[in-house]
């Protein structure tokens, strides 16, 4: 399914573009958002208005219209989405893509895209058949660009031959191949994110400032290569990852059940900043101030390590688990430590002191440890953190 992912689809100008409605239609039904563009010639067969309602989103027209362009520039268009989808790609619209032409608002957003691009050709079969269109769809298919159709079939202009659009059910399907097959696609990985909250009373806990930011966005990045992800979180202000199990724990003790329940998985990377003790005994009730100027003494219980315990599993144990080393000093000292004592894979070392910004902040500066690497990152967005680890992680797990 395609659950939070987003798909960009141009409108291109022909007879078939009102399949393209009903193409809004089927990848909302497998869980996708689609943003419609249509081309000036598209808007002679379907007007913006019902591309607009169908999709539930605004729909962009025209390269030159100055509000859409202070909203959400060209670039950002186009590479906002996970996959661009061009229904019906037109003789028209090929040829623009394949000489790399960028004189409207469509063909500027197929230049800019860093996504994959699938086009729905769709033309009357001459055209089709027309030596021009064959070079241009040699160089389509050479640029990587994936093609879906066109079929046989009766066409609008009464000719027959290839040249019909691809039914739009076949085209979701095959958007939906392309969204799932990176290199993790049939792998199930877990992420562990977040704090945990331990609670003193009912209304009191013991916390701590991570964010959970980092963790959703190696989510995010193992769900763009493919992967089918579990994401067990603390309470974390960051955004949920999209298109993934989502379990929400509260306690260490939770964390570790949910993890368990789980299993088996490919790969684990627990990067949930886990509150290392409880209280023994929370009290049931709110815990008041005393009159004679008592304090209140916590005692304190080690949590479950839910890394070492997965890590050192003799029956279930992932191929690659993959924990977190967050430290204020001998930053890789202790994590080479922390490798060897909870015996995962890998560890990813960073340096968490408050002058660093890290813990709650955008960037992340890392240290990937394997027994046999060292590989020490810029710093960089935890964006970019995430891209660099699941790329590791797809040719671990190969
Ligand atoms: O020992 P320390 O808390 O520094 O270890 C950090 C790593 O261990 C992280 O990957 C964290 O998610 C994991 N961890 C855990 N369970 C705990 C404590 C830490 O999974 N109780």
């Amino acid at each position: 399914m395609l659950h939070g992912r987003k798909i960009l689809l141009i409108i291109g100008g022909g007879i078939a573009a009102y399949k393209s409605l009903e193409l809004i239609r089927c990848f909302q039904k497998r869980g996708a958002s689609v943003v419609p563009v249509l081309t000036k010639a598209a808007e002679e067969f379907v007007t913006p208005l019902s591309a607009g309602a169908l999709a539930g989103n605004k729909v962009y027209r025209d390269l030159f219209n100055l509000t859409d362009e202070a909203e959400m520039g060209h670039i950002e268009l186009s590479r906002a989405a996970d996959l661009v989808v061009v229904a019906p790609a037109t003789a028209d619209l090929m040829a623009k893509m394949a000489h790399g032409l960028a004189t409207d608002l469509a063909s500027t957003l197929l230049m800019a895209t860093d996504k994959p691009v699938m086009i729905a050709p769709a033309m009357n079969v001459k055209m089709w058949e027309h030596a021009a269109t064959k070079r241009n769809l040699e160089t389509l298919k050479h640029d990587g660009i994936h093609i879906c159709g066109p079929d046989e079939g009766g066409m609008a202009c009464g000719e027959f031959g290839m040249g019909r659009m691809a039914e739009p059910e076949f085209i979701a399907s095959a958007a939906s191949d392309v969204l799932l097959n990176g290199p993790l696609k049939g792998k199930h990985i877990l992420v562990t994110s977040g704090p945990t909250h331990e609670p003193i009373d009912p209304v009191r806990y013991i916390a701590n400032r991570s964010s959970g930011a980092q963790g959703s966005a190696i989510a995010n990045a193992l769900i763009a290569l493919g992967a089918r992800v579990t994401f067990i979180t603390g309470p974390a202000r960051a955004d949920m990852p999209i298109g993934c199990v989502i379990e929400r724990v509260q306690t260490a003790g939770e964390m570790l059940k949910a993890v368990e329940k789980t299993l088996p998985v490919d790969g684990a990377i627990f990067a949930a900043a886990v509150a290392d003790w409880r209280v023994t005994s929370a009290s049931d009730s709110k815990i008041k101030k005393n009159k004679s100027g008592d304090l209140p003494t916590l005692s304190f219980a080690e949590n479950p390590d839910i890394l070492a315990t997965v890590s050192q599993m003799k029956k279930q144990r992932p191929k690659l688990v993959v924990g977190f080393a967050a430290e204020t000093n001998d930053v890789i000292d202790n994590a080479k430590a922390k490798l060897a004592r909870k015996k995962c894979d890998w560890i990813v070392a960073n340096d968490v002191s408050p002058e660093t910004g890290i813990m709650g902040g955008a960037e992340n500066d890392v240290t990937l440890i394997t027994p046999t690497d060292t590989l020490d990152w810029p710093r960089m967005s935890k964006d970019a953190v995430a891209q660099k680890l699941a790329a590791e992680i797809a040719k671990a797990l190969k």
